[in-house]
């Protein structure tokens, strides 16, 4: 995501999904109705050119969230791997240029000709994620990415057990998504709600997005058949200081910027749609 500086202060990130009424009683982790949605238009499409611009080299991209995801990547060369909701294809660039093999999709039409203009050998699809990755076969891909896009996606489980589907049995997810403290704070109302909202930022972008506390992200993964092996809170780099003093102080004391997280397939469960059935007794 470009930084998004809410019209009221601080910085926030894009926008999410629908909404699940939680019913009392229910386990924590389940998954309940939706009753709102973020929906699929793209509403990056007309910010494309202007969310390059700002993440290319602005503070909350380039120094903050593409360090912390290129991390938990680890060693790529020679890697196939899914960039899902690529943007304009900066981290794609940058792991081409590490040597792996990038296949990006994005359901926003110019991020994807922005994509393929950045880089070349890529190869990326207009692909919205409320739909399956039909178009990928199982175990196809040894690492996803998906930097800043999970509070878009209404159905996250269907699109996390997709990712499980198309991930190799010793690949890896790497996540990263708004901290649910920052939301909080920033939104009010009960953590815990699972909800989506919409605010304009200082860009003057409108968006939906989807707040959900932390153990939803979790029970998300869980329920897709992914074990979290782990989890940050990242800091700014310190090229972030020289963009942004007070910010990049605030984030090295506040937990209100971003979190990721390496996710592993769960090797106790098959993924869905497979045709090994999961064991006895775990879900
Ligand atoms: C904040 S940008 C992040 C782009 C890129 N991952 C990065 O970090 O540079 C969020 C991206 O998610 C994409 N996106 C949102 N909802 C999507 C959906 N349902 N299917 C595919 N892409 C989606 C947007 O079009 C946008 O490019």
């Amino acid at each position: 995501m470009s930084h998004k500086v809410p019209a009221r202060g601080r910085f926030r990130a894009e926008a999410a999904p629908a909404k699940y009424s939680d019913a009392p009683g229910r386990a924590a982790g389940q998954t309940d109705a939706v009753t709102d949605a973020v929906g699929s238009r793209p509403q990056y499409d007309s910010h494309a050119e202007e969310f390059l611009e700002r993440a290319r080299e602005g503070f909350y991209n380039a120094h903050y969230d593409r360090p912390a995801c290129l991390g938990l990547l680890g060693e790529v060369a020679g890697r196939r791997i899914l960039d899902a909701a690529c943007g304009p294809g900066l981290y794609a660039e940058e792991l081409c240029a590490r040597g792996a093999e990038i296949v990006g999709l994005d359901h926003s039409p110019r991020m994807i000709e922005l994509a393929r203009q950045r880089v070349p050998h890529g190869e990326f699809r207009i692909h919205d994620l409320a739909r399956p990755l039909d178009w990928l076969p199982d175990a196809s891909v040894e690492l996803i990415l998906f930097a800043l896009a999970l509070e878009y996606i209404d159905d996250r489980v269907a699109m996390l057990r997709e990712f499980r589907r198309v991930l190799r049995p010793d690949g890896a997810l790497v996540l990263s998504r708004p901290h649910p403290t920052g939301d909080w704070i920033r939104h009010g109302g009960n953590y815990f709600d699972v909800r989506v909202i919409e605010e304009t930022w200082s860009s003057g972008w409108t968006m939906r997005y989807w707040l959900a506390p932390l153990e939803r992200t979790c029970a998300e993964l869980h329920e897709a058949g992914f074990l979290i092996e782990r989890l940050i809170e990242p800091r700014p780099t310190g090229p972030a200081a020289a963009i942004d003093a007070e910010r990049y102080d605030r984030l090295h004391r506040e937990p209100t910027g971003f979190l990721a997280i390496r996710a592993i397939p769960d090797p106790r469960r098959a993924p869905a749609g497979a045709s090994v059935p999961p064991a006895v007794g775990l879900q």
